[in-house]
Formats: structure tokens, C-alpha cells, sequence
């Protein structure tokens, strides 16, 4: 019956005698370590861990007087691959017929998963609750908006009346926008993280300026680019960098009202150091500069900024520069905002050239 028990529970048990030596073990020991029963006869169980001095301190006390330990937390390496995990020991004794101390008992837990578990859920705690609501229901909300329009769009079809067609367009088109919305708030909860590859930010600039060409034009907005030639093309993902200045052209667009002008300056700057080590160099970057001469922003606006779903747009989602500085840290960078009401908002992304 004791056999039966021993081999048959999922935590590793290793019986180690007063010199430390392992003299019996369970099955789930050898799956654990990746050692045949044979291997761990006789191995020091100082050789199964990655600091040893601790835990041999623990068994020691234990052989000496009788205490249990629960719970120690320790790194331990497995098998020949060299693999390594962190695992939870428990340490009792093993006491002999007449009472005397033969030995202890270990009982090893693997903590992997757990470890995994806590990183991923400390990630996670970087999202205030109210946004971790915000992202679930986003995902419940976007199963029914599809059945929605797909219906709408079929009721459509069958209408003959082109006046009660127009009213499920703006059922669509605005199943369309929520559909929209909700997709930039589970970009901002969504953990991918940037593609590197060598990039213009002037190409990246042209492209955004053409497609905004019409609503530039509709405003009347004068765009003054000046850039510097020497600028050198930087590590970052142009797709992302794309979603950023788009968000920061349409803000200022749409701060500015009519003939408004814009400006977008780029520049090199060497003494540009964030340090994201104590020993690391001050690193080279760029600037991208976008001044608005609109309607600019007060002291309270402006520490609003950056929180999702602050919007004063009546179609605002907010959400344009939550995402944005997002993808920017991801990036190494930082964004700065001045601005004053009434004159205009001055907008700098900082960007650094090489991301190692
Ligand atoms: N260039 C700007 N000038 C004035 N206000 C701005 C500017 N850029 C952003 N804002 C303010 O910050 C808010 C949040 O911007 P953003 O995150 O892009 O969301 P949205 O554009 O959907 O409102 C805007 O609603 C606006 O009040
Ligand atoms: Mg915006």
C-alpha cells in the first residue's frame, strides 16, 4: 500500500539520506527530472539545484531537529538538455521505527506554469480594471454586431423601398463605427510587439499625408514639411509608426478647424538619451515635430491625454493617443505635448535610431 502511494502521487518525493544523498525517489521524480531511477540512486541533491547552499542548510536543520520547511522557492535544473525551472520544495524528516532521524523527505512541486501564470497576470495589472472591463466587453460585443449587420444588410436586400433602405445604411455604417472602435480598444489591451526593420520616416510621413490629402484639402489646411535631409532611416515598424502620425495629422487636422496651417518637422538629435540602462550611452534619434496652430489645450486637457477613452470629439473613440504612446514606448520612444489654449499644440515623438 505505502509503494502504491508513493508511486502514484504527481509530486516529485525524494528520500535523501543523512549525508544528502538521494537513496529513493517516486516516479513522478524521474518524469520531473528527466533522470532514470538508476541516475538519482545515490546523487547529491545539491547536484539537482542551481543554489544549493540553502536548501542544504534547510535539511541539515531538519536532520538535526526534526523541522519542517514548506514552501521554498528555488531554481532547479533537469535532465541532460540543461533545462531549468523554478519549483517549490517541501522538506520534512524522516523519522526511523524508534523515533531517530534517517533522513528527509523532499517533495518537489514544478512552479513553471504557476511562474507563468503570476508574469502573465502582473503584465495584465498594467491595465487599470476599468480598462480590463472595457477590453472584455469589447470582445462580447463584437459577436453580436456581426449578427446585426449581416441581418441588416439581408433586410436590405429584400426592402423595396429606397427611403427604409436608407435607414438600415445607417444601421450598417454605424455598426460599422462600433465595429471600428472596438477593434483600436483590444489593439491598445493587445501585447504584439513592433517589427524592426530599417525605415524612412519621411516615406512614412508621405504616405500618411497622402492619404489624408482630401481631408486636408476639405479643411483647408496648409501642411509645411521641413525636413532634414540628413535624416537616417531608424529600426521601427513602419506599420505602427504609420498609426501614429496618422492619429497625430487627423488631432491636428482636427484641432485646427479651417485654413489652419500645420507644420511637421523632422530632425536628428544626437543628445536625445533615454536611458534604459544605468550604463547605456545616451542614444542617437530622430524627432518628428507636428505644431498645430488650433485650438489648443488647458493644463487639465493635457494630463488627460494619454488616458483611454478621454475624447472632447463627438465621434472621438480617445483611444487615438493612448495607442499611439503605446506604440512608441514599444518602440524606445517618448512622446511629448505642449500646447497652449487658444494658440496651438506642439506634438514631438522621439524616436531612437537603432534599437540595440
Ligand atoms: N493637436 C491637438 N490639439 C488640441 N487638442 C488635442 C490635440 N490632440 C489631441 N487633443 C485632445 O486630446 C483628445 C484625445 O485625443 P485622441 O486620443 O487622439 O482621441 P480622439 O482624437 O479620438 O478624441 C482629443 O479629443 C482632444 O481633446
Ligand atoms: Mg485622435
Amino acid at each position: 500500500m505505502y509503494e502504491n502511494i508513493f508511486s502514484s502521487l504527481i509530486d516529485a518525493l525524494l528520500l535523501v539520506s543523512r549525508d544528502h544523498r538521494i537513496f529513493l525517489s517516486n516516479p513522478a521524480a524521474w518524469e520531473l527530472f528527466r533522470l532514470s531511477r538508476g541516475s538519482l540512486d545515490g546523487l547529491p541533491i545539491a547536484d539537482l539545484l542551481l543554489e544549493p547552499a540553502e536548501v542544504e542548510r534547510r535539511i541539515e536543520s531538519t536532520l538535526a531537529s526534526g523541522e519542517s520547511y514548506r514552501d521554498l522557492e528555488c531554481l532547479v535544473h533537469a535532465g541532460a538538455e540543461g533545462r531549468t525551472f523554478p519549483a517549490g520544495l517541501t522538506i520534512s524528516p524522516l523519522q526511523g521505527e524508534g523515533g531517530d532521524c534517517l533522513g528527509a523527505i523532499v517533495m518537489v512541486k514544478d512552479l513553471s506554469l504557476l511562474k507563468e501564470l503570476e508574469e502573465g497576470s502582473r503584465q495584465k495589472s498594467n491595465l487599470s480594471a476599468a480598462e480590463g472591463l472595457a477590453l472584455r466587453m469589447a470582445h462580447e460585443i463584437r459577436n453580436p454586431l456581426g449578427g446585426i449587420r449581416g441581418s441588416a444588410q439581408l433586410l436590405s436586400q429584400e426592402l423595396e423601398n429606397p427611403a427604409h433602405r436608407e435607414y438600415l445604411d445607417v444601421v450598417i455604417a454605424e455598426v460599422d463605427r462600433i465595429n471600428r472602435m472596438v477593434a483600436q480598444m483590444m489593439q491598445l489591451t493587445r501585447p504584439t510587439g513592433p517589427a524592426f526593420e530599417e525605415t524612412n520616416i519621411h516615406k512614412v510621413l508621405a504616405d500618411i499625408i497622402l492619404l489624408e490629402k482630401d481631408n486636408l484639402a476639405r479643411h483647408k489646411n496648409r501642411v509645411e514639411q521641413i525636413y532634414d535631409p540628413s535624416l537616417p532611416p531608424i529600426d521601427a515598424d513602419a506599420d505602427q509608426l504609420k498609426q501614429v502620425f496618422l492619429n497625430l495629422i487627423k488631432n491636428a487636422v482636427e484641432a485646427s478647424g479651417k485654413k489652419g496651417r500645420i507644420q511637421i518637422i523632422t530632425r536628428v538629435n544626437s543628445g536625445y538619451g533615454i536611458k534604459l540602462l544605468p550604463q547605456a550611452t545616451p542614444r542617437q534619434g530622430v524627432v518628428v515635430e507636428i505644431i498645430d496652430s488650433g485650438a489648443g489645450m488647458d493644463e487639465a486637457a493635457l494630463k488627460n491625454l494619454f488616458t483611454p477613452f478621454y475624447t472632447t470629439k463627438k465621434k472621438g473613440s480617445g483611444l487615438g493617443l493612448a495607442i499611439s504612446l503605446k506604440i512608441v514606448e514599444n518602440h524606445g520612444g517618448k512622446i511629448k505635448v505642449t500646447s497652449e489654449k487658444g494658440l496651438g499644440t506642439t506634438v514631438q515623438v522621439l524616436l531612437p535610431l537603432r534599437q540595440r
